[in-house]
């Protein structure tokens, strides 16, 4: 970043007061490598990321986009709509770019009867709620059915994904990013307390890493489950299927759902199921033998391993694509993860005018359990007053050439 007239001027004045108090030899000697010093780490980290105009939601209310780049060329865009991630770019084995994510070119597309949660922050409860109903503190709430016979992701109109979010952009020791905040009010969607949620996105500027961190607190008990929705094909968004893509999920157990895919309370063995992730499978393998499900394919939500320590995000999914040799490792503060194949997506027209057809992309969905809010049996998800909820998911990318030994190249070519 440029300093400013007015900060070159005060830095003059500084500089002829200190000359007067210590001397000029001093100044050479000790002042001015300070001084230097102090120029060169302010001028490296005064790169926030700039907000643009996105254009308008049909409300009239502007919307945002912040790119945040690291110094190998990894980009990820975020916008204050839903707090949502529009682009991620990674290099492939060759240091080839390519956006990995589904999403849209423009508000209109994200307001669409097509957007199917892209890239969202879903919530204030993410997955579903059992016929929209539960009861907390002897008062019985009620929410919008929105996924017949059930509650999903938040409601209709004032869920997470749909409202604009404030924004802060951010430069410091981690990375670059931005904390987008929302306040939601008490009832907003039928939801119990005033909510005040932030999500922040980080990218650090020399790991392939984007760091979402969320942070919730209410002033009246309230349940919350909160997510990122993003779809991901390691060989680029808009490619054909994830059926190549091989997967490893750190779950030996998972929670079997009844067929409107609301847990029937048992926590069950992933052995012997389709649902053994636990070595690397190739996704297409054995996805057939869930077609006739109501899920259609892959929509579990998995119980995650015990942490090995809790002092560092766990290790939840490892995703590989073959062809471009990407692979994206996924750790989390959070007790499980959905795994989702994209079974609902039937031919949305996406960025660059990028088809996302059925099982075109899949979503690993950090979380706590679906409907736990009416399973007394699973984790707790019922934030209460002078708490402060706080949630760590980590999408760190590499390829196998990092792995073979050979780092991908310093500076990327650019995605053609
Ligand atoms: C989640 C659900 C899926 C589906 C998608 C959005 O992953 O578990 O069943 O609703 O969101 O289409």
């Amino acid at each position: 970043m440029r300093a400013h007239a007015s900060d070159r001027l005060s830095e003059a004045s500084t500089y002829n007061l200190v000359v007067l108090l210590v001397g000029a030899n001093m100044v050479k000697v000790v002042v001015l490598p300070i001084l230097f010093a102090t120029l060169l780490f302010s001028t490296a980290l005064g790169e926030k990321p700039k907000a643009e105009a996105f254009g308008k939601t049909a409300a009239g209310k502007a919307v945002s986009l912040f790119t945040l780049k690291n110094d190998n060329g990894m980009v990820a865009k975020v916008m204050t709509r839903g707090a949502t991630l529009v682009e991620l770019h990674v290099p492939d084995r060759d240091g080839q770019l390519a956006d990995v994510v589904f999403g849209f070119d423009d508000v209109a597309g994200y307001e669409s009867a097509d957007n199917a949660y892209f890239g969202c922050t879903a919530g204030r409860v993410a997955n579903r709620i059992a016929r929209g109903k539960f009861t907390l503190d002897g008062k019985e709430y009620s929410l919008a059915i929105n996924n017949e016979p059930n509650h999903l992701h938040g409601g209709v109109e004032r869920s997470l994904d749909k409202v604009v979010w404030d924004a802060k952009p951010l430069d410091n020791k981690y990375g670059r990013g931005v904390r987008f905040s929302y306040t939601s009010p008490d009832g907003e969607e039928g939801y119990p307390g005033t909510l005040t949620v932030t999500v922040t996105y980080i990218l650090p500027k020399k790991r392939n890493v984007l760091d979402i961190r969320y942070t919730a607190s209410t002033d009246k008990a309230t349940p919350i489950n909160l997510t990122n929705h993003a779809y991901f094909n390691l060989s680029g968004h808009g490619s054909e299927t994830i059926h190549e893509h091989v997967l490893r999920l750190n779950a030996d157990k998972y929670t079997p759902v009844d067929d409107t895919l609301i847990p029937t309370g048992e926590i069950a063995s992933v052995e012997g199921t389709p649902l053994d992730f636990r070595k690397p499978r190739k996704i297409g393998a054995r996805i057939e033998q869930l077609a006739k499900t109501a899920a259609l394919g892959y929509d579990h939500n998995f119980v995650l391993n015990e942490p090995e320590s809790d002092d560092k995000p766990n290790l939840a999914a490892i995703l590989f694509d073959k062809s471009s040799g990407r692979r994206l490792r996924i750790s989390t503060t959070e007790p499980g993860i959905q795994f989702y194949s994209g079974n609902f997506l039937a031919g949305a027209k996406g960025k660059d005018g990028k088809v996302y057809a059925h099982q075109s992309g899949l979503c690993l969905e950090t979380q706590h359990f679906p409907d736990s809010i009416n399973q007394p049996k699973f984790p707790n998800t019922v934030l209460q007053p002078g708490e402060e909820f706080t949630s760590l998911t980590r999408l760190s990318f590499s390829t196998d050439a990092d792995a073979a030994g050979k780092k991908s190249p310093a500076s990327p070519k650019k995605a053609k």
